[in-house]
């Protein structure tokens, strides 16, 4: 089923164009990360673990469908496949190794995704340009925020040296992947 939502198309910048289809990959790949979480999560009987990966997972479907509401097909990376393997990697791998590894790295994720959305969303402002846009990207970031928030609050405040190091790369593999999804 095609859920799409159908809007007029927008034209964007090019420098937009590029971040949306950053926003666009990075969804997918949250998507997935929960995907992830919830196929091991399954495996290990980890009810509290589904129940967060299920709820988180719901916002970011929605996220998903509000950027593809906005952004039409044929923008969007030629990477979907990858992103989305590497999403549910990023998820499933720190599930293995229990909650508190998935807490960490959905913080280490939702602070990138946060600062992502900030660039964007002071370039909006000072822009004073895409309205709607700009509304959606601010909704998206508050959600980002409440997810950051709350797995932080869930996650243990000292992190043995192994989950800090994959926490770095998490970070670092978004910020590597927001720059390959911006050019395809
Ligand atoms: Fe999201
Ligand atoms: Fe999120």
């Amino acid at each position: 089923m095609n859920t799409e939502i159908k809007q007029d198309p927008v034209i964007y910048s090019k420098y937009l164009e590029q971040e949306l289809r950053s926003d666009h990959a990075g969804e997918t790949g949250a998507v997935y990360i929960y995907k992830g979480i919830i196929a091991v999560a399954i495996l290990r009987k980890d009810q509290e673990l589904i129940n967060f990966a299920q709820h988180h997972g719901a916002t970011e479907t929605e996220h998903l469908k509000l950027i593809e509401s906005v952004f039409e097909k044929k923008y969007r990376s030629h990477l979907l496949g990858p992103w989305r393997l590497a999403g549910w990697l990023t998820g499933a791998i720190p599930a293995l190794f229990g909650r508190k590894a998935v807490y960490a790295t959905i913080d280490a994720v939702e602070t990138f995704v946060e600062k992502h959305y900030q660039q964007q969303i002071d370039y909006l402002k000072q822009q004073g340009s895409h309205e709607r846009l700009l509304e959606l990207l601010l909704r998206c970031q508050a959600d980002e925020i409440a997810h950051k928030n709350e797995a932080r609050l869930k996650a243990s405040n000292s992190l043995p040296a192994i989950l800090r190091l994959w926490c770095a790369l998490v970070g670092g593999g978004s910020a590597g992947a927001v720059l390959l999804a911006r050019q395809i």
